[in-house]
């Protein structure tokens, strides 16, 4: 049956049970009136049986077709719903190893039973100056001058754009950082408290519960444990020199400087945007214990990514340049590492551009940071 044959159905029957309902009060008026008088009432005592007996047939017909019509309603709206999930299945993305993955269709989101919760994690990655920036609707003034989505590009659904595609697949997981199994919200306020350089939320929350539902959202179809390809980062190789903060300075200057400012605070966007392009050190920045802090991460990041615009597919900085400017960006000054003390437990786990001392092998913290890398990863592997 086609959607249009059920509407025209229900039209007919509904019109059809009102004027049942309609000569039923007639057949009452008349015989009331009737009924009244002594002498109708015997002169038309034949049609008033007659009448009596056709209010059963008409109020029972009325039942009947009352049944029918919500019968074939609630078949045709089964109907409906199974045929939009059908279509919703085909819609979401498959999982296939050997490609790129796509985070679902947005629009999408709208016909899960979490739309709500996802289309406010969307928002609040999005636009997190709005609810925990200075003015901020949820926590004001509780982070710095950043939104989860200037690190995490097109909130977090840009292959290589630092997306969260395997966050639902790979969480819990035992980070070497924490030296603890950490949990989607403990990731969360990972980035909380240094990216954003402020207060970690409650994880009971319902802002924690919304972000963690859109990263879910993100990566529904992903197998537990998969690592879709295009997730999080494409790692950078390796220069076999120390990345050169000064040569970095001029990369700076001529392709970096005309929206993060020549003194690297941010700049306003257009006049009537509440939004600024990001600052990229100074206090309003992410701090020394943030994963763009370590070079590999900020190189990674700006090579598929900056100037705006740029993709994996269209890079528009060489190895060179991303490792450079990053090695300028992160000399400048920003807010301490807080947690110096606590971070990577075991000092062998830490990262080769992990630029804090002590570690477990003879090179020095100056290597650490800008490289050469190459003779770190190298020594580790040898044991
Ligand atoms: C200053 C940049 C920056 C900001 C702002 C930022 N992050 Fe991150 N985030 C990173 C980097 C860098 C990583 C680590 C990527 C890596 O190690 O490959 C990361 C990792 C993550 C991960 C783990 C991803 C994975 O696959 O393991 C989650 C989850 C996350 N961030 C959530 C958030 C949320 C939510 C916000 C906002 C409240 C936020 N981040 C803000 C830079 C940022
Ligand atoms: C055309 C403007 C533009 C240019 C040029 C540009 N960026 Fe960005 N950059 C942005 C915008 C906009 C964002 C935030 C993206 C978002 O929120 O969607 C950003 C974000 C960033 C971030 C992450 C957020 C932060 O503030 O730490 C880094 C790092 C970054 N850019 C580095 C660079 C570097 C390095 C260059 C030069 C090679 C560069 N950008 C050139 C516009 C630009």
């Amino acid at each position: 049956m086609n959607n249009v044959y059920f509407p025209a159905l229900w039209l007919v029957i509904a019109a059809l049970v009102v004027g049942i309902i309609a000569i039923l009060a007639a057949i009452s008026y008349f015989s009331q009136t009737i009924g009244k008088d002594p002498v109708g009432r015997s002169q038309f005592h034949r049609q008033m049986v007659l009448l009596q007996q056709m209010r059963w047939v008409l109020s029972l017909l009325a039942v009947a077709m009352t049944v029918v019509g919500l019968a074939a309603w609630y078949r045709d709206t089964s109907k409906t719903s199974q045929k939009q999930a059908e279509i919703r299945d085909q819609l979401l993305p498959q999982y296939d190893r050997s490609k790129i993955w796509e985070a679902p269709d947005p629009y999408l989101a709208k016909t899960d039973e979490h739309a709500s919760l996802i289309a406010y994690g969307r928002d609040l990655v999005a636009r997190t100056q709005d609810y925990f920036g200075e003015k901020g609707l949820v926590r004001p003034g509780s982070i710095n001058n950043m939104n989860c989505q200037n690190c995490h590009l097109d909130a977090g659904s840009k292959p290589y754009g630092n997306n969260y595609f395997a966050v639902y697949s790979t969480y819990p997981q035992m980070r070497a950082r924490s030296g603890s199994l950490e949990t989607i919200p403990k990731r969360v306020n990972d980035c909380f408290e240094r990216s954003l350089n402020g207060q970690a939320l409650d994880t009971t929350s319902r802002e924690m519960r919304a972000i963690v539902a859109y990263m879910q959202w993100l990566g529904a179809g992903v197998p537990k444990g998969e690592k879709p390809k295009g997730s999080g980062l494409a790692e950078v190789p390796f220069l076999d020199r120390p990345a050169d903060p000064a040569n970095g300075q001029e990369i700076y200057v001529a392709k970096c400087a005309s929206c993060h400012g020549a003194n690297g605070q941010g700049l306003p966007m257009a006049a009537d945007s509440p939004r600024n392009y990001p600052p990229l050190w100074g206090d309003k920045s992410y701090n020394q214990a943030a994963g763009l802090f370590r070079m590999s991460r900020f190189a990674a990041y700006v090579k598929a990514n900056m100037p705006f615009g740029a993709s994996y597919q269209s890079p528009q900085l060489s190895d060179e340049e991303a490792w450079d400017v990053a090695a300028f960006v992160n000399s400048q000054p920003r807010p301490a590492h807080p947690f110096l003390k606590s971070d990577w437990p075991k000092i062998e786990k830490k990262p080769y551009d992990h630029p804090f001392g002590p570690y477990a092998d003879p090179f020095p913290e100056e290597q650490h940071k800008y490289g050469p890398y190459g003779p770190i990863v190298a020594f580790y592997k040898k044991d």
